[in-house]
């Protein structure tokens, strides 16, 4: 999940010395920040270090992400004119991502690296409100007032977001992540006409590649199912629902992937051991379950507790198959 590293001292330690933007367009940084939480921590996978908006930025979009903030970009998308000067990526575009991803997958020895992207609707939302948004009602009028720069928005976003995603791939990414993490503010009727075609499109590209696809948005309760339809082998929850209700709401055959809730990192170890367990017991209803929290980490978190809650996560699962 984002900022699994934001908590660590040696995180911050190279940030002091780079900007966002700076350290995730630099390959040896990228492959440091991407490698620092597995050294504390029992994981099963890296996350690559990147962010949603750097195919952005790569393909000439002034946009940053603000300290405390998060992606801002000075010229919102207001027109049809604005949509047309978004180009898409070429591989050329990102090379300290091909580079970064090269040297991860020769060092991580095996375990497996998820490459990620965001998803049109959540990127589109960066690029119409200006910024981070609590209820994103300029994305949502745009979207019910204007279609036709609604879909030419989305498809053009979806064309990014699969070449992004297809470099680290063809780079040796062994799965991918397509987070809509705002997408949750919309109706399943809404999502099914206006968000989900051009999703579909991103998880249809990269059908032939062999790599599981996971869909992950915030308050997407509602959505389970249509976000499983969209294409995802792996359906991301958030800890308002319950695995084994969402278990319940996705297509046969889907995995589920969460959903600790991150300030349960916060609260005594007796509460969040017991929720831990609980988690993996609600997961077992799933065809799969991939433990994961329901959101990032939170930056004030303790490192030894999510240290114990990784150790925690194997030896109840591994008792659990033997069992
Ligand atoms: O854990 C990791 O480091 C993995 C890499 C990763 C980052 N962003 C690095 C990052 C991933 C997977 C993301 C995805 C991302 N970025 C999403 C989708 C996932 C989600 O969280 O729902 C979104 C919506 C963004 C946009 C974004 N970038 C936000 C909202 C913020 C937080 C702003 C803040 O300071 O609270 C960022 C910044 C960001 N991206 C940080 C990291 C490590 C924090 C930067 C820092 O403070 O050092």
């Amino acid at each position: 999940m984002r900022q699994a590293g934001r908590s660590l001292p040696e995180y911050r330690a190279v940030r002091d010395r780079f900007s966002m933007l700076a350290a995730c367009t630099t390959a040896d940084v990228i492959a440091e920040l991407t490698l620092q939480p597995l050294r504390r921590f029992a994981v099963d996978a890296a996350i690559l270090f990147s962010d949603i908006v750097v195919p952005l930025r790569a393909v000439g979009l002034d946009i940053d992400i603000k300290p405390g903030v998060g992606p801002v970009t000075a010229q919102p998308f207001r027109s049809g004119a604005d949509v047309a000067k978004l180009r898409n990526l070429e591989p050329g575009d990102v090379p300290f991502v091909t580079d970064a991803v090269t040297m991860l997958v020769a060092e991580l020895r095996g375990t497996p690296l998820i490459g990620f992207a965001g998803a049109p609707f959540t990127l589109a939302s960066y690029l119409i409100e200006g910024g981070p948004s609590k209820n994103h009602e300029r994305t949502r009028a745009l979207m019910y007032g204007n279609p036709a720069m609604w879909h030419a928005l989305l498809a053009r976003l979806a064309d990014i977001a699969t070449a992004f995603l297809r470099v680290q791939v063809e780079a040796g990414a062994a799965a991918v992540q397509l987070f809509d993490s705002w997408v949750g503010v919309l109706s399943p009727d809404d999502y099914a006409s206006a968000v989900l075609p051009h999703s579909r499109r991103i998880f249809e590209a990269l059908d032939g590649l062999g790599v599981p696809r996971i869909h992950f948005g915030v308050g997407t309760g509602e959505l389970l199912r249509l976000m499983g339809e969209a294409g995802a082998d792996v359906v991301g929850v958030d800890w308002r629902v319950g695995l084994d209700e969402a278990a319940r709401r996705v297509d046969a055959g889907k995995a589920l992937q969460g959903n600790l809730d991150p300030a349960l990192l916060l609260a005594p170890w007796p509460v969040l051991e017991q929720r831990v367990r609980h988690v993996l017991d609600e997961g077992r209803v799933a065809e799969g379950h991939v433990f994961n929290l329901g959101h990032g980490v939170l930056p004030q978190t303790d490192p030894d507790v999510l240290a114990r809650v990784t150790d925690l996560v194997h030896e109840a699962s591994a008792r659990a198959v033997r069992a």
